[in-house]
């Protein structure tokens, strides 16, 4: 074995045994604080001192478009770049939603779900000149509270040309990073993952709302995680923590079926040496290591290989109806539930509908914005669906997994296709019971997992996919839960209830309850949707002041 091939195999049994070792149990819970340490909480917003700030407009929701328009490429017109498109991307995305006050509390909401809304997740522009925004290319952070970007640099013409070379007239580049820390000081070592969690959440909120200006995103996944953090400037060594950059999408202001050539490798190496500006502010006092740099580094991707095959998947889906629902008020308004009311119905067709919607069809939005083949499915538990049997059903989102599915879920006692299922949605019936214990018990005992219309664990092909990619490849999977997660949020919005992202669950016992034996799918993400209760004890103030 070469050297390279040794620590990539180094790499994967170092993130085997953290996903094993921060499995939650029915004896315990993976390795975390179990308290608040008040003192140490984590700022939720970065700042970057002394960096030049440029505003962005807050734009009130109007009733175009509509929210069905934005999942199917071409059928709104692109918008030109200009400052205002800008602060539309970025207010539909990453900014403040809402503040949430009670008593001397308050904390705010943002347009990106977090678990335990502590929101690791960053977000950074890479720019060429734009009308009323910027006269240079920049390299930008999004500041969420005041929803500005500061200048970490700024740099020449020639650099930007060369950049974007392979790239449509007036591309752009949006990039994540994770703060661990924030996470790590909730709930300690699987912070990790709800890291990534956060990251698919955000990587969807984009792609979507990109897709509300008409223009189409990619993940550039050739680049490595070292060339990331210097395009995206995040390579300090004060106190400040660490950001850990993650992923860079091409943003593109057109309707376009080019394969897009990647970065080239001189110019990215080129940022090395710009002047960055402004310095990180340390979030938090002092810090507990929960052992988030382990599969931090074992994930790391070099660069090249993140090239994927071509998938066609012969999945079609009907085409759905477009509803009288603006995107941008959906997208603003969307919350999680923290109660659900134990009553409300959904009819089967909406039921129908939402999974559809998670259907990762060649060209549908969010979806086209990953680059590789669907690797996830969805396990349900059909609570209250008007005209469903209640029971555990399976949503097969690659059919070329069907057969390896079914022989590895050895509890289904048949798979029968329910009534009324259209046609490309290889949904099935593996067991009908009343399925709101097994639900709310695999889900940490919470509630909100039995008391909806149905809840959901998303099931990864996991030994091989991280076997045929490597190490690199566990991260996207999680970023896969978060985008179906994403398109779940809205959908529900859409259908006038709401959902919640459950990232607390038991692994083993839910596999158990599948029937899976080994390591070939894995648990990664939770979700339930249903008819909300607000907690009337909160007050809810505007994002921002003028807003
Ligand atoms: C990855 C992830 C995991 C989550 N896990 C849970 C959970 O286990 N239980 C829960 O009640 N809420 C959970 N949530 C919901 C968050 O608490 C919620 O997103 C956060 O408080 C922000 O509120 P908002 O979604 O209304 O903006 C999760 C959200 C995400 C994105």
């Amino acid at each position: 074995m070469n050297q390279v091939a040794k620590v990539q195999a180094d790499a994967l049994q170092t993130v085997l045994q953290y996903h094993q070792a921060t499995k939650h149990r029915f004896e315990g819970h993976a390795r975390g604080p179990g308290y608040l340490d008040w003192a140490t909480q984590p700022n939720p917003f970065r700042r970057f001192e002394g960096a030049r700030l440029v505003p962005l407009e807050r734009i009130p929701p109007t009733d175009e478009p509509r929210y069905d328009d934005a999942f199917v490429q071409g059928r709104i017109p692109p918008a030109s770049v200009n400052v205002r498109s800008i602060s539309q991307l970025f207010y539909d995305s990453l900014a403040v939603s809402a503040w949430k006050s009670i008593g001397e509390t308050s904390w705010a909401l943002r347009v990106n779900p977090s678990s335990g809304n502590l929101h690791p997740t960053e977000g950074y522009l890479i720019c060429g000149p734009i009308d009323g925004l910027c006269d240079v290319p920049m390299v930008c952070h999004y500041a969420p509270k005041e929803h500005v970007l500061e200048v970490r640099s700024e740099f020449g013409f020639g650099l930007w040309t060369k950049l974007c070379e392979g790239f449509p007239s007036g591309t752009l580049f949006l990039g994540l990073t994770s703060i661990h820390w924030r996470e790590a000081w909730k709930y300690g070592q699987r912070a990790f993952r709800y890291c990534q969690h956060d990251i698919g959440h955000a990587i969807g909120g984009m792609s979507i709302a990109a897709a509300g200006l008409g223009w189409q995103t990619t993940i550039l996944d050739d680049l490595g995680t070292d060339e990331l953090a210097l395009l995206m400037g995040t390579v300090w060594d004060d106190g400040a923590e660490p950001e850990e950059p993650d992923v860079l999408m091409a943003v593109v202001p057109c309707v376009t079926d080019a394969k897009e050539s990647g970065l080239p490798q001189d110019q990215v190496l080129a940022f090395a040496s710009l002047d960055w500006r402004g310095t990180p502010n340390q979030l938090s006092p002092s810090h507990v290591d929960w052992g988030m740099d382990e599969p931090a580094a074992a994930t790391r991707k070099p660069r090249g290989l993140g090239r994927y095959d071509s998938f066609h998947d012969p999945l079609t889906t009907s085409s759905l109806d477009v509803r009288c629902v603006p995107l941008r008020k959906l997208i603003r308004q969307r919350r999680s539930a923290v109660a659900m009311d134990r009553e409300t119905r959904i009819d089967r067709e909406t039921f129908y509908r939402m999974l559809q919607k998670t259907l990762a069809i060649p060209g549908t939005i969010p979806f086209r914005t990953l680059p590789w083949k669907p690797h996830l499915h969805l396990a349900i538990f059909v609570h209250r669906v008007d005209n469903l049997p209640t029971g555990l059903y399976f949503l097969v989102r690659d059919c070329s997994q069907r057969r390896a599915l079914e022989r590895a879920l050895t509890q289904a006692s048949r798979w029968r296709r329910p009534i009324g299922c259209p046609d490309g949605l290889e949904l099935y019936c593996l067991i009908e019971t009343d399925a709101r214990q097994t639900a709310r018990q695999v889900s940490c005992f919470q509630d909100i997992a039995s008391d909806g219309c149905f809840s959901l664990g998303m099931i990864a092909e996991y030994e091989e996919p991280l076997k045929r990619y490597g190490p690199w490849f566990y991260p996207r999977l999680f970023w896969e839960a978060g985008v179906i997660g994403q398109v779940l949020y809205l959908e529900a919005e859409a259908a006038g209830i709401r959902s919640t992202g459950i990232g607390c669950y038991f692994d083993d016992p839910m596999h158990e309850v599948l029937g899976l034996m080994d390591h070939a799918y894995q648990d990664l993400y939770h979700f339930t949707i249903g008819g909300p209760v607000e907690d009337t004890r909160l007050t809810t103030l505007p994002s921002y002041q003028d807003a």
